[in-house]
């Protein structure tokens, strides 16, 4: 049984110590790392990203998204993290296991409250090899404010032996990224405060528990029968184009094509395609594309 007590929860206070980013106490927003291969687009909402029975050190992780002032909460921000198994894995590696088969253990998004607070539990990552050298431990971080560009980058913990001989992990830039994990509860907490270069009072979307839970695209039912609801956040005003496409790739349905103002939208697929046939049962995939950014999902329609 996985239960970990959040160092700092929605409602709790958090302590306004680390900078993230700055490094040497300046305010400065948080800076960008690579984002690796292992990324998944449509995480669930969710704060417990580890399985009940994951193996591995039990790790929780929260902090507050600052504006530009490093002193102004974000709500709404949106709080996207990824990492490896205990084993240096991650699960959209077929090498994976146990849990090789939920392509969404180990990730999850997160929605920053009204004081701009996000708080998660996970195991912490393994390392990997990378060519000759491990890379430390880390997680992968995709932070934005709804109308406002995605900072990736990654987080890393104090006294890994390995972060001196990691390219990206040593950097500079990466200081103000390499946290302090202290023991609490028998699990490792600690806390990762991120400024976004955004200016206070410039958060997009106002902050709704409800419409707030969809920000970037999700579909219930979800396998379906009969029809289901995408529903999908457009977080800059732009052209959205949605279509339904069968496992080959081919687009069986175009769903959305028109210009969208910043917002959260519902879309019914009836399970049909253009000619307005019944598809057959099995996998599809929902490929969402505004601008430059592309966000796909899978759904599952059994019949
Ligand atoms: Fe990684």
């Amino acid at each position: 049984m996985r239960t970990i007590a959040l160092a700092a929860g929605f409602g709790v206070l958090v302590p306004r110590v680390l900078r993230a980013g700055s490094g040497s106490g300046a305010c400065a927003p948080t800076t960008p790392d690579i984002e690796g291969p292992f990324y998944l687009g449509g995480s669930p909402f969710q704060v417990a990203l580890a399985k009940q029975d994951e193996p591995g050190e039990s790790l929780s992780i929260s902090g507050i998204v600052y504006a530009n002032d490093c002193t102004t909460p974000i709500a709404g921000a949106v709080v996207d993290v990824w990492g490896a198994n205990n084993d240096g894995c991650y699960n959209n590696n077929n090498e994976c296991s146990p849990h090789g088969d939920d392509r969404f253990n180990l990730r999850g998004r997160m929605l920053t409250n009204q004081q701009g607070a996000y708080a998660f539990s996970s195991v912490k990552p393994g390392r990997y090899l990378n060519g000759a050298t491990y890379r430390p431990s880390h997680l992968h971080f995709k932070i934005n404010a709804p109308g406002h560009p995605i900072v990736t980058t990654q987080l890393y913990f104090e006294g890994d032996p390995y972060i001196p001989v990691d390219q990206w992990a040593s950097d500079p830039a990466s200081a103000g990224r390499i946290i302090p994990l202290t023991a609490n509860n028998g699990a490792l907490a600690g806390v990762f405060n991120i400024t976004l270069d955004v200016p206070p009072g410039e958060s997009g979307i106002p902050y709704n528990q409800d419409a707030a839970r969809a920000l970037t695209m999700q579909c219930s039912p979800n396998p379906f029968r009969g029809d289901t609801v995408i529903t999908y956040a457009v977080q800059t005003a732009d052209r959205v184009d949605i279509g339904i496409h069968d496992i080959t790739g081919r687009r069986v349905r175009a769903l959305v094509s028109s210009v969208h103002g910043i917002g959260i939208y519902n879309e019914r697929w009836d399970a049909r395609d253009d000619a307005g046939r019944q598809v057959p049962s099995g996998i599809y995939i929902c490929r969402l594309q505004s601008g430059s950014c592309v966000e796909t999902m899978q759904i599952v329609l059994a019949k």
